[in-house]
């Protein structure tokens, strides 16, 4: 494995073990700060032994479970591994692992979802208690002891702060290449603040490697393996449909000179949708674009490669199979177009209202009001979390929110009387996309809101039953937000008693 090349500090060498040997260093009930974000840079091997310690544990009757902070989501091999034994009490934050997810959603696991640029203040502000370990991945470690984070940054400086004990990674399947691209700067601790000197998406504002006390380092595991790195499914119809409005939209706002000639930084969501956005914009007629963003998806490298993105900063990647390969072969090509930060800093309001960010999200579904569920099946069950769709949809210059109208084959309707769960409230949204239009929502009262989305983004299926039920709302006297309570959520109800939002 030549690890001899990663680990070049002697007195970390020392501590070089197995994962089953780190894995002893955590106890039940620990609160254990983990790296990794949208399925980067998260740890491998330790997760894996640890579970096996649980599973024993559990298997001679005794309680043995942690409490774990992320980045955000991590991978089979972390939060998979973990919820399969029943391993986690408590987590925080984005999950998309579906072993954990029916985990959170039976209550065996339970779960603070929050905005991702604000997980270090909350950890910081003491609610969640002292953190225990943390577990680090890195790509490697210098001789001066200075550490190099992998593929993603998250929060891995604040863990490594203030865990009492600190377990770290190697892994040699990350490039080596990737010391040089992170930027590392924390945020002062007391108040008012330091301002974020951060004035273009370009900007490097810190250093690149972490520091840790190194008398905390219990435990280095040497890894070779690979990040998450889900594929996406390949942009449909509907997907391009979507882009394409969107990609007018902006041209539009660009000849009124709302946009300015430069543009303004991008950012983009997770997901099938979103990646389908960026991979149009590759092939459309935008030039000098920029990302300050919070992930890196196939799109963003195809614009950053063929030249019509300069630059993007963001806290990690999440890139498919193909994608993730290419880039580790083609690393010195994007080294300088690539800043990874801090994901507090990533998703910092204030760096993002300054720069006038583009923000462009998906949705899980949107009412006629235009306020926004990205987070909620049927109001009651998890799907991810809110990620940073909040830091950015509050803060940016234009924020869009976009979605199939419809939903598991015909079923659902995206755009529903009300939402079953308000992530995203009408004011911060501007704009909504569907396959059939968008929507620019910009200074419209409710009853404009509804009139426009009906006509314009719902499925031609559901739009003579959203119609009715708008009517109905008039009809009852409400003429600001013309809701008919009594079946306000009936759609929802349907689809859970039937499994379908029709009617029969
Ligand atoms: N009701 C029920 N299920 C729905 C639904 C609805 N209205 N809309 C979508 N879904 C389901 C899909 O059927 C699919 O289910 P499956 O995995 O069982 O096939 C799943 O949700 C994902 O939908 P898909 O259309 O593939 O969308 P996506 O991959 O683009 O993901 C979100 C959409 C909203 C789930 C995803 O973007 C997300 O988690 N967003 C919140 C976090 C975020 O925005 N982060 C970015 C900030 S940088």
């Amino acid at each position: 494995m030549n690890q001899d090349k990663r680990i070049h500090h002697s007195g970390l060498q020392q501590k070089i073990c197995s994962a089953e040997e780190a894995a002893q260093w955590i106890n039940h009930g620990d609160l254990v700060g983990v790296s990794g974000f949208t399925g980067s840079g998260y740890p491998k091997a330790i997760p894996g032994a640890l579970a096996e310690r649980i599973k024993e544990s559990h298997d001679k009757g005794e309680d043995f479970k942690i409490k774990v902070l992320t980045g955000a989501s991590t991978g089979p091999q972390m939060d998979g591994v973990l919820a399969e034994v029943n391993g986690v009490s408590y987590r925080s934050s984005f999950n998309t692992d579906p072993k954990m997810r029916e985990r959170i959603n039976n209550g065996d696991t339970t779960y603070f979802d929050m905005h991702l640029g604000q997980v270090a203040p909350f950890y910081r502000s003491g609610a969640v208690g002292d953190m225990d370990v943390a577990i680090i991945e890195l790509s490697s470690i210098r001789s001066d002891g200075k550490l190099i984070a992998s593929s993603a940054v998250g929060n891995n400086q604040l863990w490594l702060n203030s865990a009492k004990k600190v377990i770290l990674e190697v892994n040699s399947w990350q490039p080596v290449e990737l010391d040089g691209m992170h930027d590392i700067w924390e945020v002062s601790t007391s108040y008012p603040q330091d301002i974020i000197p951060i004035r273009t998406p370009s900007d490097r504002i810190g250093v690149h490697y972490m520091t840790v006390d190194l008398d905390k380092v219990v435990a280095v595991v040497e890894t070779n393996a690979s990040d998450r790195n889900t594929p996406f499914s390949p942009p449909d119809d509907n997907a391009r449909l979507i882009a394409g409005h969107l990609l007018d939209f902006l041209k539009d706002e660009k000849k009124k000179g709302r946009i300015p000639q430069e543009f303004l930084p991008l950012q983009s969501g997770v997901g099938n949708v979103a990646n389908a956005v960026m991979e149009a914009l590759s092939k459309g007629d935008f030039e000098n674009l920029t990302a300050y963003t919070e992930v890196i998806q196939d799109g963003m490298l195809a614009m950053l490669e063929s030249g019509k993105m300069s630059v993007a900063s963001a806290t990690s990647f999440s890139l498919s199979p193909e994608k993730v390969q290419y880039f580790n072969d083609n690393i010195s090509k994007f080294r300088d177009k690539i800043i990874l930060r801090p994901q507090e800093i990533s998703n910092h309001p204030e760096v993002i209202r300054r720069l006038g960010c583009i923000a462009m999200n998906a949705a899980i579904e949107i009412d006629i009001f235009g306020n926004v569920n990205s987070t909620h099946i049927m109001g009651t069950r998890m799907m991810n979390g809110i990620g940073g769709s909040g830091d950015f949809a509050r803060n940016s210059k234009l924020t869009i929110f976009m979605t199939p109208s419809l939903a598991k084959n015909g079923a659902i309707s995206a755009i529903v009387p009300m939402v079953s769960r308000v992530d995203h409230a009408s004011m911060d949204i501007h704009a909504v996309v569907t396959e059939y239009g968008l929507a620019d929502l910009r200074g419209l009262a409710p009853r404009q809101r509804a009139e426009l989305l009906i006509e314009k983004c719902a499925h031609p299926n559901f739009r003579p039953l959203l119609r009715e039920y708008y009517k109905k709302g008039l009809n009852s006297g409400s003429f600001y937000t013309p809701h008919y309570l009594k079946e306000a959520l009936s759609w929802h109800e349907r689809f859970v008693a039937t499994g379908s939002m029709l009617p029969k």
